[in-house]
């Protein structure tokens, strides 16, 4: 496989089984349920995911099949696992897109000002950020698909915890200006942006 992201701290090779990555990498049930139950509470039609992986979030984001899911991985050969999966859960509501997150976006999201408004902008009520667990790496999409929020939107996080950089990057992301409610699962982190509500910070164990 071809790693785009931070580097593993599991595997020392380029070569993996399925399983392995399914263990290690992969999002466990419980999380892929709450995935399932937050995009199905909040009604979420068009949802965006970075880091599809072997499908286990996408298909979790998915199974509500009134919802539209982009999912960008950037491994060709796990997002060949992820489309065979996709295909045998019947999950024709996911369009997969393969290459550097980055790459991608710039192709298929046209990224306009908000303030001066003169552009068609893809929204998305719910993005999963689930891939290149640095703090660069996050803040840059954060700010990347910020235009791309409207104001019930939810942006979530994984692996906020998961080394100093990343605390250094939800530090940022809550106390952002545009950002009024954050929610610390301690696995995942989420952001509101309904400009009404007064800015608030939670700490809630799943
Ligand atoms: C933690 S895994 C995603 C887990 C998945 N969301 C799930 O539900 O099981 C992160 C994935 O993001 C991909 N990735 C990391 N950085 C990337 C980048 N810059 N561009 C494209 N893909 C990237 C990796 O190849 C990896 O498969």
């Amino acid at each position: 496989m071809t790693d785009f992201g931070a580097g593993s701290r599991v595997f020392t090779s380029d070569e993996r089984t399925i399983s392995a990555i399914a263990k290690n990498v992969g999002i466990p049930k419980k999380r892929a349920r709450f995935l399932f139950r937050l995009a199905n509470y909040l009604n979420c039609k068009n949802i965006l995911e970075l880091g599809t992986s072997l499908g286990i979030g996408t298909s979790a984001l998915a199974v509500n099949t009134k919802s539209a899911v982009t999912s960008i991985e950037g491994c060709p050969q796990t997002a060949d696992v992820a489309r065979n999966q996709l295909k045998k859960f019947g999950l024709s509501n996911v369009k997969l897109k393969v290459g550097e997150f980055e790459e991608i976006l710039s192709k298929f999201i046209v990224f306009s000002n908000k303030t001066t408004n003169n552009k068609q902008q893809t929204q998305y009520d719910l993005i999963y950020f689930d891939g290149h667990h640095t703090k660069e790496a996050t803040l840059k999409y954060f700010k990347l698909l910020l235009p791309a929020a409207h104001n019930n939107s939810v942006f979530i996080f994984d692996d906020i915890h998961w080394s100093p950089g990343m605390e250094a990057a939800w530090e940022e992301i809550k106390t952002h200006p545009e950002v009024r409610v954050s929610i610390d699962t301690f696995f995942l982190g989420l952001v509101f942006f309904r400009q009404e509500q007064a800015k608030q910070h939670f700490t809630i164990r799943l």
